[in-house]
């Protein structure tokens, strides 16, 4: 029997559509821009993001570094949340890579910075200072349990970067959560972004892959430091295919997704020894905190019942939801959640 796997929207397996599109996918070599299925798959997530140019790279993490070195110089210093993909998961590539500075601003429960600390974290002109050349946001964001900003939180950060002179970079690895849970075209929530990323290999279950997307100039450049990074991919329309099934196919189930991590929430929360507001669920990601015992203690008895689930963090514990879990397997991992929480497992099933 497999496990019900919920430690991330990244574990999704392609659909047969995506497998039949991948075996029959025209190609050629993308690195002379000669790929047909790349070439289509950029022309769509552009057009999607409303942006005049689109580039597809190997992963969110590419995308996020291959963003950064465009918009900053060695010795520049970037914004970023203290809680984000940026800050925590990324190897401090940007900072290995790129020379930048990476400084921090609060993110809120929701993943939202306060504009006014955002503006009091710019750097003044000012030889000593290293210069504030990109404010990044993160949507759906990930370890603030996959909340979501708006077009007003974006426009608001988006005005000081640009005010200041900086560029704004969104890592919207999950922006059509976003774009789903308002009921907002993604192109709204991109609209005052310099570049911005999503990743086919989350909740649209592709194999591998994200774009990013921009202006004609930007994304000349970041083409070209996708290069420098190794990221020129020859026939990837192999994998391309995959993004376009799930652009044209895939981007409306998710609802289905949030919805199943709304239930997932609600059962959650009723049960003793968790701690989780299920009003605060807005997309796919769960994440909640467990009081009576260490969290990997949690896990462990979870894995010997065949639910997986990840660890975020001290005392927390996290489950996504995505193409690979049905509405049983919901009411599957709350049996197992209710039996652990009220002490009758720590056996396997
Ligand atoms: C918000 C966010 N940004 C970027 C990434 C990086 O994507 P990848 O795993 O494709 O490098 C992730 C991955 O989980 C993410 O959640």
């Amino acid at each position: 029997m497999s496990p019900i796997d919920l430690r991330s929207d990244t574990v999704t397996q392609p659909t047969p559509e995506m497998r039949r599109a991948m075996y029959e996918a025209e190609v050629g070599d993308d690195v002379y821009g000669e790929d047909p299925t790349v070439n289509r798959l950029e022309a769509m997530a552009a057009q999607r993001m409303g942006k005049e140019a689109a580039v597809f790279v190997a992963s969110g993490t590419m995308a996020n570094l291959v963003c950064g070195l465009t918009h900053c110089q060695r010795g520049d210093e970037a914004l970023i949340g203290s809680r984000s993909h940026i800050l925590m998961y990324e190897v401090a590539s940007l900072a290995a890579f790129g020379g930048v500075q990476l400084r921090t601003v609060p993110n809120d429960e929701r993943g939202m910075m306060d504009p006014d600390q955002v503006e009091a974290a710019m750097r003044p002109k000012d030889d000593h200072q290293p210069r504030t050349a990109m404010v990044a946001v993160e949507n759906t964001h990930n370890r603030c349990s996959g909340a979501v900003l708006d077009s007003e939180d974006i426009g608001a950060l988006a005005e000081v970067a640009h005010r200041h002179g900086a560029a704004f970079h969104i890592d919207g690895a999950r922006i059509f959560n976003a774009a789903v849970a308002l009921d907002a075209p993604p192109a709204e929530l991109a609209r005052p972004a310099d570049t911005i990323t999503f990743c086919l290999s989350k909740g649209l279950s592709c194999p591998v892959g994200s774009v990013v997307c921009g202006g004609k100039e930007t994304i000349a450049r970041v083409r070209r430091n996708r290069k420098m990074v190794g990221g020129g991919m020859r026939q990837a329309g192999i994998i391309a295919a995959a993004g376009i099934v799930a652009l044209e196919s895939m981007v409306g189930r998710l609802k289905e997704d949030h919805d199943n991590a709304k239930r997932l929430a609600q059962g959650l929360a009723r049960l003793p020894g968790i701690t989780l507001d299920p009003t605060r669920i807005q997309t796919n990601i769960v994440i909640f905190g467990v009081n009576d015992r260490p969290a990997e203690t949690f896990l462990e008895a979870f894995k010997a019942r065949g639910v997986l689930a990840s660890f975020p963090e001290r005392g927390k514990v996290r489950m996504v939801t995505h193409y690979g879990i049905t509405g049983q397997d919901v009411d599957e991992a709350l049996n197992v959640a209710e039996a652990i929480t009220r002490g009758r497992a720590y056996g396997s099933r």
